[in-house]
């Protein structure tokens, strides 16, 4: 079996921080599964698909012509030969991905585009059903969690750096409506696989979730 690394968690836990870290330590591939969501969400709006739908979304989410071109520590996307890195990062695309997403015969459309990331070198797997859905089988699996205050906190500085205006309450207030959004979803809710440690980052820094989950690679005898 190929080594497979899933992170799951909320937005905001610092998944795709700690991803792209552990994924450049150990020179394993790296998947963003919510940019697949947020890729299929952007191309409708692009294409005036109505997100209600499902088919023609679907449709959409199947033929998604993507390139993700990854170099030392990042990470460039690519849609239709368009650098959409920058694009796909905005709070308008999250709502759109957010949307797509709780689709059944899309999140179908995108399950083995997914698994097609595995790879013979390793692969860290970033998203909500990692662990659950989409590679239940793998070896070592986290789940990442953070106190919505902290995570909203984290996203306002993000944001602010991005030269976006943001508001803390509004902010907080989108955090939790995507939370109870995501894990209350009848296809593939975010929740914890059970083989999954869980660690919760609200009081720790990035190095030393880091060494956490690597402490797990090498217990599960990944890496050295
Ligand atoms: O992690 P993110 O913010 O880029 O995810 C964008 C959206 O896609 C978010 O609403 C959750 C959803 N998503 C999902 O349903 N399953 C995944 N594996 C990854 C993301």
């Amino acid at each position: 079996m190929k080594p497979v690394l899933t992170i799951d968690g909320p937005s905001g836990s610092g998944k795709g921080t700690i991803a792209a870290r552990i994924a450049l330590d150990t020179g394993w591939m790296l998947l963003d599964s919510g940019a697949l969501y947020r890729l299929t969400g952007l191309a409708c709006d692009r294409k005036d698909i109505d997100l209600e739908d499902e088919p023609a979304v679907a449709e959409v989410a199947r033929n998604l012509d993507v390139e993700f071109d990854q170099t030392e520590g990042s990470t460039r996307v690519l849609l239709e030969q368009v650098d959409v890195t920058a694009t796909i990062r905005t709070e308008k695309v999250a709502a759109l991905a957010s949307r797509v997403a709780k689709l059944p015969s899309v999140r179908d459309a995108l399950l083995q585009r997914q698994r097609d990331f595995a790879a013979e070198q390793g692969l860290v797997a970033d998203g909500r059903d990692m662990g659950t859905v989409v590679f239940p089988d793998a070896p070592a699996k986290v789940y990442l969690t953070a106190s919505a205050e902290e995570r909203a906190k984290r996203r306002v500085l993000q944001l602010k750096e991005q030269g976006e205006k943001v508001d803390y309450e509004t902010i907080l207030a989108d955090i939790k409506a995507r939370d109870d959004r995501d894990m209350n979803r009848t296809v593939a809710p975010l929740k914890p696989a059970a083989d999954a440690i869980e660690i919760d980052s609200s009081k720790l820094s990035i190095d030393e979730v880091i060494q956490r989950v690597e402490r797990l690679l090498i217990e599960k005898g990944l890496i050295k």
